[in-house]
């Protein structure tokens, strides 16, 4: 399964990308306006820094422009993602970059149905969002079940790029399911290290360490 790194912020990346937990990286207009930053050229640093796939966020909302914005930021490194909202004109602009050879993110997807369009559209991506279906009560894991089994009975290859990540269980779930990648904010990640069990054997050690004195170097 491969890990995409939610955020603008290049220090929280490159954090990740050391530990070799940071397949890519996903932003969106909330993501950086957070980080205070202009969109091109934090993006450029991200993309610098990162060797896999960086989505960037296209801010029309008319196919046309869409398009117009995609090809420019297509133009920032090889591994740019053009990321673009489910909607019809969305899936407009889809279709006509896909077939120029970019690589497509479409986004703020919340039913099978959509996803079912970004994938005949030809999107490499499809993103559907866990935790906001979940906020509204619906289960979001449920959504990233059904693609599956859609993609999967029919061969499409975009892949189920799950996000809209707030829990580590959100994690291991979409792992059992089959989603290709995750995206999930830094901290969600680096929490995927802990366990209670694993602080509490750690003080038992500790105090046996100090107790008898051991030392290696
Ligand atoms: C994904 O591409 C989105 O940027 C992100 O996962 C949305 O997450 P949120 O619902 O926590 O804002």
């Amino acid at each position: 399964m491969k890990f995409f790194v939610d955020t603008a912020d290049v220090d929280a990346i490159r954090e990740l990308n050391d530990l070799g937990f940071c397949d890519g990286v996903t932003t969106n207009p909330s993501l950086i306006k957070k980080s205070g930053r202009d969109i091109l050229e934090v993006t450029k640093e991200i993309c610098d820094l990162v060797d896999g796939p960086v989505s960037a966020e296209v801010v029309a909302l008319d196919a046309d422009t869409m398009i117009a914005e995609g090809r420019k930021l297509a133009q920032i490194a090889d591994n740019v993602v053009i990321k673009l909202p489910l909607t019809l004109d969305g899936l407009k602009a889809c279709k006509v970059l896909a077939s120029e050879g970019h690589k497509i993110n479409v986004t703020l997807c919340f039913s099978a149905n959509q996803a079912l369009l970004a994938a005949k559209a030809g999107a490499t991506f499809i993103s559907p969002f866990i935790g906001r279906l979940d906020d509204i009560n619906i289960d979001g894991l449920d959504l990233i079940e059904d693609i599956r089994t859609i993609y999967d009975n029919y061969g499409y290859d975009t892949e189920i790029l799950a996000a809209s990540i707030r829990t580590v269980n959100h994690i291991s779930e979409c792992a059992k399911i089959g989603a290709d990648v995750i995206t999930a904010p830094a901290n969600v990640i680096k929490a995927m290290a802990n366990h209670v069990l694993t602080d509490k054997g750690l003080d038992a050690f500790v105090a046996d360490i100090k107790a008898a004195g051991i030392k290696i170097l």
